[in-house]
């Protein structure tokens, strides 16, 4: 009868111990399942925030400068650039930043080319209206206005002096409206002010058809890895 118990007694032991060594395998396993699981979803953020797809974000910034009056196809409800850079917000999401004269130029076409010969003549450097934006939080940056006699109007010329430091290592991107220039000089003038920044190619319509021009603009980004 002792011998029974005895044996039943060491019966139970193996038991229990196989069922510890059972219980805690499993727990062991489902630790290394939990930890894998995270490892792949932080994986995935990181995955998804190193595309480009940009939209949604703000990381992105579109300067513009355009005009309604003294324009070649004037006067317009919206600036042919404004429009472009409306384009390039929409499909981004990105901030806007307009830059506004402090002296406004006339609604006179020909007073207005006249004026912004003489300011490029000189070197000019026009006055910005408020104040300008805090760059540091935007990675891509498009600059954009209409091409005055070739290249970028000189306010623009006023931005990009005033924001050196902020722009020197970004992402920078043309565009322009133009009555048959192109982009100009204006993506040279980037690359060659911020030699730090990456200049992806840019964009540019005549300004009367800048109206029609979504679809163009659209695949123009995803061309330059801007969204998908
Ligand atoms: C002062 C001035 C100079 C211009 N110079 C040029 C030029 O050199 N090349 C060109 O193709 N268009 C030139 N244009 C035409 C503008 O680039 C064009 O009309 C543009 O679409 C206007 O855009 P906005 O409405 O955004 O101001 C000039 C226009 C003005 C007012």
């Amino acid at each position: 009868m002792k011998k029974r118990i005895t044996i039943f007694t060491i019966v139970l032991a193996l038991i229990v111990v196989a069922a510890g060594i059972f219980m805690y395998t499993r727990s062991q396993a489902r630790n290394q399942a939990t930890q894998e699981n995270s490892a792949a979803v932080s994986q995935a953020k990181t995955t998804r925030q190193s595309t480009k797809d940009l939209s949604g974000d703000h990381d992105v910034l579109v300067v513009y400068f355009s005009r309604t009056q003294g324009v070649w196809n004037g006067p317009l409800e919206i600036g042919n650039t404004a429009r472009i850079a409306n384009f390039i917000q929409e499909a981004t999401n990105a901030d806007t930043f307009e830059i506004l004269p402090q002296n406004d130029y006339p609604d006179d076409y020909t007073q207005t080319t006249r004026i912004a010969r003489d300011e490029q003549n000189n070197n000019a450097r026009p006055a910005i209206k408020g104040d300008l934006p805090d760059l540091s939080g935007y990675e891509y940056i498009f600059i954009g206005a209409p091409v005055w006699w070739g290249e970028y109007p000189m306010i623009v010329r006023t931005f990009l002096d005033a924001e050196a430091n902020g722009l020197s290592n970004k992402t920078l991107i043309p565009f322009t409206t133009n009555e048959g220039s192109g982009l100009g000089n204006t993506q040279s003038q980037l690359s060659s002010q911020f030699p730090q920044a990456t200049v992806l190619d840019g964009f540019s319509v005549r300004g009367p058809e800048a109206a029609n021009s979504q679809a163009d603009v659209d695949s123009w980004l995803k061309q330059i890895g801007v969204t998908q």
